[in-house]
């Protein structure tokens, strides 16, 4: 027995969500299984997908360290692709204030909020940041993600935006969890710029933009497009200035007031438009055309006990349509991914299948790698999880409880 190489053999279910590109619509439901299903892993890359029968016919069973799956589904590993895991501090008063009837953007105004944790992160020093996502994404994996993507955006200047980065590329690199990370200078606009939005944006671009982009370890830029914070025109300018230096693009769209943000998303062509709670018709429409995927948020809006995003309408529209924590120390201080499926297909009615898409090819489509992980499919990565239970049906019956039993890691295997 070679220890590169594992076989997983008579899976219940192997749900595959087979495929390179982003599940559309009606396509979501479609999860490739494969009853009595096996897959093989060489040197952390996946060679064999198929019945047991025939996988077994195509090698030699003794190389291979086997599991056997007979009672359980095997996924591919899921994808978070929307977080904000590094940051100092915590804003537990602001919830507390906002049960009691107070609302994030009022609590924002008042010069709480992101500028809150932008002061703590200030504050905080590389180790400091790093021990504390470090556990974040180890209850990540627990949990069965094997991708997750991380925002800055609690710097608001270059010297804390770019530790951030570094903590979440320094990450990448030590931890099994692959980080994608995200550059959110635009996130609020720091005391320093107080009232002077357009300068602030001026200065991400000419400064911020420049110097993060030579640190060679940041794939996205994205902006908290939203009345109050950043319009669309200071959007579209940070973002195309953005694409001048080949960041790929997203943007936190519609989130607390219906904005057009979801139709800026599509003309700019972003990867992704997040949140999108308050998306109109027509944002949707272009969306969908566009084929910018749709991330949605359902521990936030349930955190911030607003209605949820329209999921059925834009599936229904043809969109494709991921889900994500959005795990941050305001709106949304939760990385349950269990309780996020739970909410998706019970408030959001997403299908099992829908919600199992979207958060596999689809979360792999959102963070720009959908060709090399977010399927169980040869050639791709060897990131699968096997569940307690044998099919993936359980994962939004058993609500809110961990059911992933193991990870397979870039070929490597954790029993959780
Ligand atoms: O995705 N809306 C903007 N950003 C985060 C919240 C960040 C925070 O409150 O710290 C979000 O909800
Ligand atoms: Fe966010």
């Amino acid at each position: 027995m070679e220890d590169n190489k594992i076989l997983i053999r008579n899976a219940a279910q192997l749900v595959t969500c087979h495929g390179d590109k982003a599940r559309r619509g009606a396509e979501m439901s479609d999860l490739g299984v494969i009853e009595d299903g096996a897959v093989a892993i060489s040197d952390g890359v996946i060679t064999h997908v198929g019945p047991t029968e025939e996988v077994l016919r195509d090698i030699h069973v003794e190389d291979y360290l086997e599991i056997r799956a007979e009672k359980q589904a095997v996924l591919p590993g899921f994808v978070d692709s929307h977080t904000h895991f590094v940051f100092g501090g915590y804003r537990e008063e602001e919830f507390s204030w906002r049960l009691r009837g107070d609302s994030y953007m009022s609590i924002m105004e008042r010069g709480g909020g992101i500028v809150n944790t932008m002061k703590a992160t200030r504050e905080s020093d590389f180790d400091t940041l790093w021990n504390s996502g470090e556990e974040r994404l180890d209850e990540l994996f627990a949990m069965g993600v094997t991708t997750v993507e991380g925002k800055s955006g609690y710097g608001l200047d270059l010297q804390t935006e770019l530790v951030q980065l570094r903590v979440m590329s320094d990450l990448n690199e030590s931890h099994p969890m692959d980080v994608v990370s995200t550059f959110l200078g635009a996130h609020a606009v720091p005391p320093e710029f107080a009232g002077r939005t357009d300068d602030y944006v001026d200065y991400m671009i000419e400064e911020v933009l420049p110097a993060i982009r030579a640190e060679h370890t940041v794939t996205f830029c994205d902006v908290f497009c939203e009345k109050g914070v950043f319009s669309l025109e200071q959007s579209e300018r940070l973002l195309r200035a953005a694409r001048h230096h080949r960041f790929k693009l997203k943007m936190h769209a519609d989130e607390i007031v219906p904005f057009g943000g979801a139709e800026l998303a599509a003309s700019l062509k972003c990867v992704s438009a997040d949140h999108l709670l308050h998306v109109s018709d027509t944002g949707i429409q272009r969306m969908a055309k566009a084929g910018v995927v749709a991330t949605l948020l359902p521990l936030t809006a349930f955190s911030l006990n607003e209605p949820y995003a329209p999921a059925r309408k834009m599936i229904d529209a043809g969109c494709a349509v991921a889900l994500a924590s959005d795990l941050n120390p305001g709106s949304c201080f939760s990385a349950s991914i269990p309780m996020l499926i739970a909410l998706a297909c019970i408030y959001m009615k997403m299908t099992p299948e829908e919600a199992v898409t979207a958060l596999t090819i689809n979360g792999a489509a959102a963070v720009g790698r959908a060709s090399e992980i977010g399927s169980i499919s040869v050639g791709k990565r060897a990131d699968v999880i096997l569940l307690k239970y044998p099919s993936y049906k359980f994962l939004p019956y058993h609500v809110g409880m961990n059911i992933v039993d193991t990870v397979i890691k870039n070929g490597k295997l954790y029993l959780m």
